[in-house]
């Protein structure tokens, strides 16, 4: 069983968590390969399940996940796909596990027939460089992944994959 994880992120914090996810998914018996949703290579199609993560920014994705399902859209139809977004911070944190996917990220699992999506907490850190985000991270600069939801999220996916 072969995953393909990919991952729109500006500033580390999406990377990390399609990290977290590949690490948890290895665990589960699934040979997995994390790389950016930028890449390309046509080889979509090759994996039995494919993981798009993109980090929120003003309710948008990431265009790098964004562009991945549009034009990876053929591929990820005729395969298992699930989505992710990162992620609240602060306060807004706690209850990402409930959080629905924002608007066009529902229209991309619909397009490409998605089995599910997950949103995690995000981070920002205390030197987050440009603005807002440097404004931002003097008020509530953290860490909000949690590697805990993403494992259980993982055991979700490899079940529905066994
Ligand atoms: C300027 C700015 C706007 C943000 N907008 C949102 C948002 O609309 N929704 C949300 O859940 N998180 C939002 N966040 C939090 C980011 O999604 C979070 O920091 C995420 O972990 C960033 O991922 P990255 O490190 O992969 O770029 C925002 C953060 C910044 C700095």
């Amino acid at each position: 069983m072969k995953a393909l994880v990919v991952y729109g992120s500006k500033r580390g914090g999406t990377k990390g968590l399609a990290q977290m996810l590949g690490d948890a998914l290895t665990e589960q018996g699934i040979e997995v390969t994390v790389r950016s949703a930028a890449v390309r290579t046509g080889d979509v199609g090759s994996y039995d399940a494919v993981v798009v993560g993109g980090a929120l920014y003003a309710g948008r994705w990431h265009k790098a996940a964004r562009r991945f399902v549009k034009r990876e859209s053929d591929a990820l139809r005729d395969t298992k796909v699930w989505l992710f977004s990162s992620g609240p911070i602060g306060d807004d944190a706690e209850p990402a596990g409930e959080m629905e996917p924002v608007g066009h990220v529902r229209a991309a699992m619909e397009r490409v027939g998605a089995v599910g999506h997950a949103t995690f907490g995000g981070r920002l850190e205390p030197d987050a460089k440009g603005f807002p985000a440097n404004a931002m991270a003097k008020k509530m600069a953290g860490d909000w992944r949690d590697p805990e939801a993403v494992s259980a999220w993982a055991k979700e996916i490899a079940a529905s994959l066994a």
